[in-house]
């Protein structure tokens, strides 16, 4: 039985890129080229390529039997999948990030909180008692605090640059986040034999990381 499997694009992708290619599968996939699909013939298995928010809806649907996404999405989702499989790349932390010296816990005060990760940010004031509103945005989440839209920011931390590079800081690490390796409870089910295949090959490559 054939394997689909679902890559993001981007900083993630890459990584997953190199070591399934030192593990020596997916060795068609040419991620410079505009193509989605890549048939890897030799050991069965379809990828696709995907932006990073839609893996975890392709693997719960059905579509692809495992995916590669960041703990971060599937706090946020809150979706329907197995965690298999927790790797050694996409290491970073969920922060709360803002102007230096910005308190963000105040009685009787709603802190405005701009991010992509608007589940997870309710979440986590509401456990800590503090009122926000929130404001879904899409990327450059760095600019609404520096333009007045949001007290502060929710976000992926990784080398802290973006931050540095405008005058941000964190104020609150919130979570550790690193990739996993996700499946639906189908394809977990029948095809059980192969998806423990390529984790134990992902694993080897991912050892190296740690
Ligand atoms: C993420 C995140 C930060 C940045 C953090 O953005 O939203 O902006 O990475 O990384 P750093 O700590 O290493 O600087 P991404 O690169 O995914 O782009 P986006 O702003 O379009 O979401």
């Amino acid at each position: 039985m054939g394997l689909t499997v679902a890559i993001p694009k981007g900083r993630l992708g890459e990584q997953v890129i190199e070591m399934l290619k030192s593990a020596k599968i997916g060795e068609s996939i040419d991620e410079k080229s505009r193509k989605l699909i890549f048939e890897d013939e030799k050991n069965n298995i379809k990828f696709m390529l995907l932006k990073n928010s839609d893996v975890i809806t392709y693997v719960e649907n059905g579509v692809a039997d495992i995916g590669f996404s960041g703990k971060d999405m599937i706090m946020e989702n809150n979706s329907d999948i197995y965690e298999l499989y927790k790797m050694n790349i996409g290491k970073c932390k969920l922060s709360v990030a803002g102007i230096k010296g910005k308190k963000i816990f105040m009685e009787d005060t709603i802190l405005k909180v701009a991010t992509k990760f608007p589940n997870i940010a309710k979440k986590y004031f509401d456990s800590k008692g503090q009122k926000i509103r929130t404001i879904k945005l899409n990327g450059s989440i760095e600019l609404a605090p520096i333009l007045g839209l949001s007290d502060v920011i929710v976000d992926i931390v990784e080398t802290g640059n973006t931050l540095k590079a405008n005058g941000l800081e964190v104020l609150e690490d919130m979570y550790d986040i690193s990739a996993m390796i996700i499946s639906n409870r189908i394809s977990y089910k029948f095809k059980r034999k192969e998806i423990k295949e390529i984790i134990e090959l992902i694993s080897k490559e991912d050892e190296c990381n740690d």
